[in-house]
């Protein structure tokens, strides 16, 4: 059985990646692949427990290593649970964020640095690479303000309170954006950088470029 895909998408808050995962998602059922599509945190029972200790804006006081290290005990489950297994068996996985994110936020934002993320990426994730990331980089004011927009109807309507990374200063999100394309220099092979404020449907054709690309290269999957 040949390996599977790992696919993630990787973004600011409000860069549209949610919305891009489903048009994506949608795009390979309709051609006949059935992809595996999870999120980070969550995407499993305990990731689900470890999102709501994180994003809890109640829950303000996490030590930034705190913080990192329950983004890798989520990774961690959701590798062994959903990610390796599905990859193994030949399917395609569409993660909605990995450690791209942690390096960002996590080494960018607060300041921990990348090397100790990629350290911890190596120790605790097994080095586990994505064979194809999208990187959703619109520029930064938009994208804050759709995100704060959003949280806010969100917690209005469930009243659950995700909104702790969305309080955070906008130095802290340059910080995150500043190392997004840091990755993507780094990396030009893994990551696809998608730039600038384009409408939902000109990401959706830069993605799905991206994507047919890659499944070209390594042939058909299911
Ligand atoms: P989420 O509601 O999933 O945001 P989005 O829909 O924009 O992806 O919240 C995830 C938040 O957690 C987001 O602000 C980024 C942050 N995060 C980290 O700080 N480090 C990480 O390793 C991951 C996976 C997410």
């Amino acid at each position: 059985m040949p390996r599977g895909l790992f696919i993630t998408l990787e973004g600011l808050d409000g860069s549209g990646k949610t919305t891009q995962i489903k048009r994506l998602a949608a795009w390979m059922e309709k051609r006949g692949m059935h992809p595996v599509v999870t999120r980070q945190p969550g995407g499993t029972a305990t990731g689900d427990r470890i999102r709501a200790l994180l994003l809890d804006s109640g829950g303000t006081g996490l030590a930034p290593m705190t913080e990192m290290a329950l983004m890798f005990a989520d990774r961690a489950q959701a590798i062994a649970e959903v990610i390796e297994p599905a990859l193994a068996s030949g399917k395609i996985v569409l993660c909605d964020r990995f450690t791209d994110s942690t390096e960002a936020y996590q080494g960018g934002g607060r300041e921990l640095g990348s090397q100790s993320v990629l350290e911890l990426h190596r120790l605790i994730c097994g080095d586990l690479q994505p064979d194809l990331t999208l990187l959703l980089l619109p520029t930064l004011a938009p994208s804050l303000e759709r995100a704060r927009n959003r949280n806010r109807r969100a917690s209005e309507q469930s009243g659950k309170d995700e909104n702790r990374f969305e309080q955070e200063q906008e130095d802290f999100y340059r910080r995150v954006w500043q190392k997004y394309r840091e990755i993507a220099a780094r990396e030009p092979d893994r990551v696809v950088l998608i730039e600038g404020n384009l409408t939902i449907d000109e990401v959706h054709e830069q993605i799905v470029e991206a994507v047919s690309e890659r499944l070209v290269s390594i042939g058909p999957k299911s």
